[in-house]
C-alpha cells in the first residue's frame, strides 16, 4: 500500500518534470528573459541587480507575489509596462510574452 504510493508519488514527480521542460521546450530562465528581462528581475527572478534594487522590482521567488497575480494580469503588465518598467507590447510578440509569464515568471516559484 505505502510503497505503491510513494512510487505513484515518485512517478507523478518525474512525468511533471518532464511536462514543464517539454513544455517550456528550453532551459530556465530561457534565452529570451536572460536578454530582455534579466537586467532588472536578475537571473534568479529575485531582482537583486544594481537596476533591480533601483527600480525595486519584484522578488518572482516569493509565493505570495505569486499567488497574489493572475497570468492575465501579469502578462497585461509585461505588454503594457508599469510604474518603472518598460512596456513589451511593441518588441515581443504575444506568444512570448505568455511564455515568459508562464514559464518564466512562473518557473522561478516552483524552485527552491
Ligand atoms: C528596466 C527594468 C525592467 C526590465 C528590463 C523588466 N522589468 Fe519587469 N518589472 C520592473 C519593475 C521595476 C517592476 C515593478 C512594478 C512596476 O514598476 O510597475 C516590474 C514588474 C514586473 C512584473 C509584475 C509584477 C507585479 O507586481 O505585478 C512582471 C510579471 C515582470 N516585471 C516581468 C518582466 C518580464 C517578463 C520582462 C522581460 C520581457 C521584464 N519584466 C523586464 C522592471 C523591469
Amino acid at each position: 500500500m505505502r510503497r505503491t504510493r510513494l512510487l505513484a508519488g515518485a512517478l507523478f514527480g518525474i512525468l511533471a518534470g518532464l511536462a514543464v521542460a517539454v513544455f517550456a521546450g528550453e532551459q530556465h530562465p530561457s534565452a529570451l528573459f536572460l536578454e530582455y528581462c534579466a537586467k532588472c528581475h536578475g537571473e534568479d527572478g529575485r531582482a537583486d541587480t544594481p537596476k533591480g534594487r533601483q527600480l525595486m522590482a519584484r522578488d518572482f521567488t516569493d509565493a505570495e507575489f505569486q499567488s497574489s497575480k493572475t497570468d492575465a494580469a501579469l502578462i497585461k503588465q509585461v505588454t503594457k509596462g508599469g510604474e518603472d518598467m518598460p512596456p513589451f507590447g511593441k518588441k515581443l510578440s504575444a506568444a512570448q510574452i505568455e511564455g515568459l509569464v508562464k514559464n518564466d515568471v512562473r518557473g522561478f516559484a516552483k524552485k527552491k
